[in-house]
């Protein structure tokens, strides 16, 4: 492995996050300390409100933590962060455009150089990809959930970012579509040898795809464990929940996670 692949992509230094209101302060977030490296693919899970959604909006440069540094490249992430695609809990889509006219709006934003031909073929080609096809001037009322979320993704795929901040991509999508889905994205982040930071309260979800699971305490969020997930890849995201590893892991990490749940309804 090259050197420069050791480097963290991303480092979050002693992050910590609280959010001031006008009536009163919320501890998101205690200082934590995670490194990411490049190419790797790190799944977040954690008990609703320990900050999952926090840390990515931190990465994408959408909030500036209160303590510590967040770092992309070795450089301090002080603004909009533009290496990286993002694709949020809620989905942004535009109710007045199509799904397609949803898709291409990354390019018209990101690139304007791109060529109407060349912009509708990789459209085409993104709704193939999420199996969109047949819906492309369909307006988000018009499509399913899961769709949206579809559709939102394939918004993000669009410009190749060589990273990806996902958060909770797939919660509506039936289990089988599901599997699809995640086995397109382990093909898809393996050939671009993309940076995949992925929160999920899907433990299996998270094992399947992950090189490390990052397991956060109930709020504020602070890291209980990180585990590697060493699974020989690529992996049978369809069968690979059956196999003694898969379900050793699951084990350990579903109690892990139990106690933070329990501890964060315990209110
Ligand atoms: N903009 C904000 N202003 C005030 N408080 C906020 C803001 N964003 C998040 N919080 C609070 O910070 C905490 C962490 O929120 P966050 O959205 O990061 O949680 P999460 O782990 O993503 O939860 P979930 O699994 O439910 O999506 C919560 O208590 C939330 O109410
Ligand atoms: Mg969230």
């Amino acid at each position: 492995m090259p050197r420069g692949d050791l480097a963290p992509k991303i480092s979050l230094a002693g992050v910590g996050k609280t959010f001031v209101t006008r009536d009163r302060e919320v501890e998101a977030l205690q200082p934590i300390d995670l490194a990411i490296l490049d190419h790797e693919f790190v799944a977040l899970v954690g008990p609703s409100g320990c900050g999952k959604s926090t840390i990515l909006n931190l990465i994408a440069g959408l909030l500036q933590p209160s303590g510590g540094v967040v770092s992309y490249d070795g450089m301090a992430v002080s603004e909009l962060n533009r290496q990286v695609g993002y694709m949020t809990q809620k989905d942004t889509l535009l109710p007045w455009r199509t799904a397609a006219d949803n898709i291409r709006i990354a390019l018209e934003l990101k690139c304007r150089a791109v060529p109407r031909a060349e912009a509708a073929a990789r459209v085409a080609q993104m709704i193939d990809l999420v199996g969109l096809t047949g819906f492309e001037r369909h307006y988000p009322a018009e499509l399913s959930g899961g769709m949206r979320k579809r559709v939102a993704l394939a918004r993000t795929l669009i410009y190749e970012p060589e990273t990806l901040l996902m958060d909770e991509p797939f919660g509506a999508l039936d289990a089988q579509l599901k599997l699809l889905m995640l086995d397109q994205l382990q093909e898809l982040t393996r050939q671009r040898r993309m940076t995949v930071v992925f929160v999920t309260h899907d433990l299996g979800e998270a094992i399947t795809l992950a090189d490390r699971v990052v397991v956060f305490s109930a709020r504020p969020g602070r890291i209980r464990t990180v585990r590697s997930v060493d699974l020989p890849r690529p992996r049978d995201v369809f069968r690979i929940r059956f196999t003694e590893d898969f379900s050793h892991l699951h084990e350990a990490l579903w109690d892990e996670l139990q106690d933070e749940v329990a501890r964060g309804t315990d209110v």
